[in-house]
């Protein structure tokens, strides 16, 4: 059954033609798909989650929310605004080694309310751990906790995007490729889903930023499989799906290659690119145009917004046209 949905964002997203910047690629039939204004706080791509997620939240009567990622993270900013428009309460287990610095993402999870409990130490891995151990406290003590685990990627939370897929498929014609990041999942997997649904023939190409390609192809398919069940729709197709590895330097460190490709996009289409996500998904994008990639081709602009802002000082002085 489709979870509940608790609207928190302006839907649909535009999609938008990106002609200056095709024809700096010598490519045409090059769109974005503009999730950086899905029109709920700054949260992009994450507001699609957490509308199921919430919206199991409160059918579940669940009176605290516990999540948690990365002290840069745009999904624990997110989370914390929309519990809030779902009068719940919230605590977000944040990893990171010493004191947290006071990231725009972090700072706005606290203004918005929530508790921030710090991991302590750079194991992301284990954040789902404590998410899972504060919630069975909280539970002992009589609260009504639901735990999300980073990123919001579920079953739950990746009907999101299977939506986004059918969104996406009303607002133009059936594009030969999309190109994402992919970081916990759920967004890769929710699309997959989704555009498996709608009989297209579309490849989703993700850009890995976080998990080995092995791994993070795993548990995509895993969720994408759970997800369509949850939906009543046919299994997803592992054949439409290609995971690139564009890990590069490391988690959040956009290397000069990808900063020049978030400058291209800038610079041709005045959209900002985060280091963690954007900058790597359009790097890998902006290469396979460059080699020919055949269109329509979807660049999905994810978001990132607050965390993009807060690097931008760590650009390179703009040198002109690309
Ligand atoms: C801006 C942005 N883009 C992409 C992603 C990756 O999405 P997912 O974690 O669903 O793979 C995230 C995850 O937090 C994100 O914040």
């Amino acid at each position: 059954m489709i979870p509940p949905r608790l609207q928190l964002g302006v839907l649909p997203t535009p999609l938008v033609p990106a002609p200056r910047l095709a024809g700096a690629l010598g490519c045409d039939e090059l769109w974005i798909k503009r999730d950086d204004l899905a029109g709920f706080g700054v949260a992009g791509n994450k507001t699609r989650p957490l509308e199921h997620l919430l919206g199991d939240a409160l059918a579940r009567d669940a009176d605290v929310l516990i999540t948690g990622g990365g002290p840069d993270s745009n999904f624990v900013a997110a989370a914390a605004m929309a519990a809030r428009v779902a009068g719940l309460a919230c605590e977000l287990v944040v990893w990171g080694a010493g004191a947290l610095g006071p990231t725009p993402n972090l700072t706005l999870a606290a203004a918005a309310g929530a508790d921030i409990v710090p991991l302590g130490d750079d194991r992301r891995e284990r954040v789902d751990l404590v998410v899972a151990e504060r919630a069975a406290a909280l539970r002992a003590a009589g609260r009504r906790p639901v735990a999300v685990p980073r990123g919001g990627s579920t079953a739950v939370g990746a009907v999101g995007f299977a939506r986004a897929a059918t969104e996406l498929l009303t607002q133009g014609p059936a594009p030969a490729y999309v190109v994402l990041p992919l970081g916990s999942g759920g967004s890769t997997a929710g699309l997959l889903a989704g555009l498996t649904a709608a009989g297209v023939d579309t490849t989703v190409i993700a850009v890995s930023v976080s998990r080995p390609p092995a791994e993070i192809t795993e548990k995509v398919l895993g969720l994408a499989r759970e997800s369509a069940a949850l939906m009543g729709a046919a299994p997803p197709r592992p054949d439409r799906l290609e995971v690139v590895d564009h890990r590069g330097p490391g988690f959040g460190v956009a290397a000069p290659d990808d900063r020049a490709a978030a400058a291209t996009v800038l610079h041709t289409e005045g959209l900002l690119l985060d280091d963690t996500y954007g900058a790597k998904a359009f790097a890998v994008a902006l290469a396979r145009l460059r080699d020919g990639l055949p269109g329509p081709v979807v660049l999905w602009h994810t978001g990132g917004v607050a965390s993009a802002l807060a690097h931008l000082a760590d650009h390179p002085a703009p040198t002109g046209a690309p």
